[in-house]
């Protein structure tokens, strides 16, 4: 899907999406040893699902993205020791200009929108010894689970926006490979982990998780949500909870010799 986390979307994105479990945030502190005294580097940091708990843990996060109504949220969220900063992957080496060496860069359910082979050859330079880049998925989208909701709403949705919808968004086995391997290239040494739980969705929550992953431009009027909402209930043909199998993954690429 394309790029667009403005206006209602960030709304949207802010209210519906799912935080990371405690022991995701867990395992990037002990993956990097994070203290007290270290910063870390969030980018794509959207609403601050990853942010902020990392901040409760370390000295100060900096968080990157390039959306500042995605930051706005995340602002509102976020305690004192969290910084905003409007920009991209791209900007990591002014960034550490700034900064100095950081314990770690982390990347939450937004790798897909970046060079990710530019940024793992970034990461060396950028961070202190013993430290690295976190790569966290946040579940498989809405519309491409494999439940028999699913693959009605994905049905529904088709017809309505006259697209095929197969965006996994770095979610899948074959991105994962793809980004291990590349951050192997970049001289990386990389753990990967999985953590599953069982999660649950009203139909609200459904829909809202929709409008939060369309660009905004996207996002069909108020009068048609309606429509869109009416057709996507009929289709659910009257269930009310919607049992979801979450699979977060985390890529930790540390740097060698440390
Ligand atoms: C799906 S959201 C993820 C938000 C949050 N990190 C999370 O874990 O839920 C993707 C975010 O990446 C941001 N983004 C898109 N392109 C980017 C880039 N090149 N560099 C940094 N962030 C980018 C978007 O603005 C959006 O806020």
């Amino acid at each position: 899907m394309e790029l667009g986390f403005g206006g209602e979307v960030a709304d949207f994105y802010d209210r519906y999406r799912r935080g990371y479990p405690t022991e995701v945030i867990d395992g990037v502190v002990e993956a990097f040893a994070l203290t007290g005294d270290d910063v870390v580097v969030d980018l794509g940091c959207g609403t601050g699902q990853l942010s902020v708990p990392l901040a409760a843990r370390v000295k100060a996060v900096v968080g990157v993205d390039p959306e500042p109504d995605m930051l706005a949220h995340a602002a509102a969220h976020g305690a004192k020791n969290t910084t905003w900063v409007v920009g991209t992957d791209t900007d990591l080496p002014a960034l550490r200009a700034a900064t100095g060496p950081v314990a770690a860069v982390t990347v939450g359910q937004a790798l897909h929108w970046m060079d990710h082979e530019l940024l793992f050859g970034e990461i060396e330079p950028t961070v202190r010894a013993g430290g690295g880049i976190a790569i966290v998925t946040n579940g498989t989208p809405l519309w491409l689970q494999d439940s028999d909701w699913s693959r009605r709403l994905r049905e529904v949705l088709e017809q309505w926006f006259t697209t095929k919808l197969s965006a996994t968004c770095g979610t899948d086995d074959a991105s994962q490979e793809r980004y291990l391997a590349a951050m192997t290239a970049a001289g990386l040494t990389v753990d990967k982990s999985v953590v599953t739980y069982a999660g649950e969705l009203t139909l609200p929550e459904i829909v809202g998780g929709i409008y939060s992953a369309l660009p905004v431009h996207r996002l069909p009027s108020r009068e048609n949500r309606e429509f869109l909402e009416c057709r996507i209930d009929k289709a659910f043909q009257g269930q009310a909870m919607f049992a979801e199998e979450v699979r977060v993954t985390t890529l930790i690429g540390r740097v060698t010799g440390t």
